[in-house]
């Protein structure tokens, strides 16, 4: 019987849950519970950490796990080490759902940076205006450079700020260029600080930077074991089907 773990968080994740729910593909979503209210899923939903390797290889063969598909985001490097451990563990065939990482266009002024601790490490020089779109999870990392006025875009009201000077704007996404634009020209943007997550929901605002000529600080993705990757959900459903998963039940 097929039981299919989705890691999940991310826009592939979600539609990933929806082909497999319409298919009638038995599942379960995985959420780590980094945000308040989790969208929705048309499969049973379970949150938070499983314990590391050994806690997720418990889980596996707990829940007679038959398949796993890791989409998770390409920068949450600790789950997918895990996964690609646990899976070999429990002998579960694991395949990545992992989009393609963004590429520097014509127009283009990106800087890159090896991980967070380089873009705080290139922060180093005089008082800009910066969109900083990394997320909640690396603020404090930015505290180090606090002469920087910070735009940040959350998904969550945040609690205490670790940097004083900044504004925070709430809002899930996917943006759009035109809304990305006039958001950094009302806020004076003079950097934008990204990683380099790739997909189609969060590139506006390197759209929206290359069109006014603002420089764009790209931290690159963490390195991963080898591991099987795809790049849609259509590859995953196949992968499925040639895997022994009855698709269309
Ligand atoms: N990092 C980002 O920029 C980013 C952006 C958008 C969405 N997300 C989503 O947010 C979640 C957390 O990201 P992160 O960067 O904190 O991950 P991470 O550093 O790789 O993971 C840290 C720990 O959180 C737990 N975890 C992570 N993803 C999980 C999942 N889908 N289900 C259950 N437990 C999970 C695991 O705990 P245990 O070791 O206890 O199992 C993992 O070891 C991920 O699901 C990711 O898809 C991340």
């Amino acid at each position: 019987m097929t039981h299919l773990l989705i890691l999940g968080g991310t826009t592939e994740a979600n539609a990933l849950a929806k082909s497999v729910a319409s298919q009638g593909i038995p599942a379960t979503y995985s959420y780590a519970g980094r945000v308040d209210n989790p969208r929705p899923q048309p499969l049973p939903v379970r949150v938070g950490g499983f314990g590391g390797v050994d806690g997720l290889s418990r889980y596996l063969r707990a829940h007679a796990i038959t398949h796993v598909v890791d989409a998770t985001h390409p920068f949450a490097a600790q789950m997918s080490r895990n996964a690609i451990a646990a899976c070999r563990d429990a002998g579960v065939p694991l395949m990545a759902l992992n989009r393609p990482a963004w590429v520097a266009q014509e127009g283009d002024r990106w800087q890159h940076v090896p991980d967070i601790d380089g873009a705080v490490a290139a922060l180093s020089g005089p008082a800009q205006r910066i969109f900083l779109a990394v997320g909640r999870m690396h603020l404090e990392d930015f505290a180090a450079q606090p002469q920087h006025r910070y735009l940040l875009r959350l998904v969550d009201e945040p609690g205490a700020l670790p940097m004083p000077n900044c504004e925070v704007v709430v809002s899930r996404g996917p943006f759009s260029e035109s809304n990305d634009r006039a958001l950094m020209q009302r806020h004076g943007i003079e950097l934008v600080v990204s990683k380099n997550a790739g997909g189609s929901g969060a590139r506006a605002k390197l759209d929206a930077a290359r069109a006014l000529g603002v420089p764009v600080l790209m931290i690159d993705r963490p390195a991963l074991p080898q591991r099987h990757e795809l790049t849609s959900v259509t590859q995953v459903l196949d992968w499925l089907a040639h895997s022994g998963v009855n698709l269309g039940v």
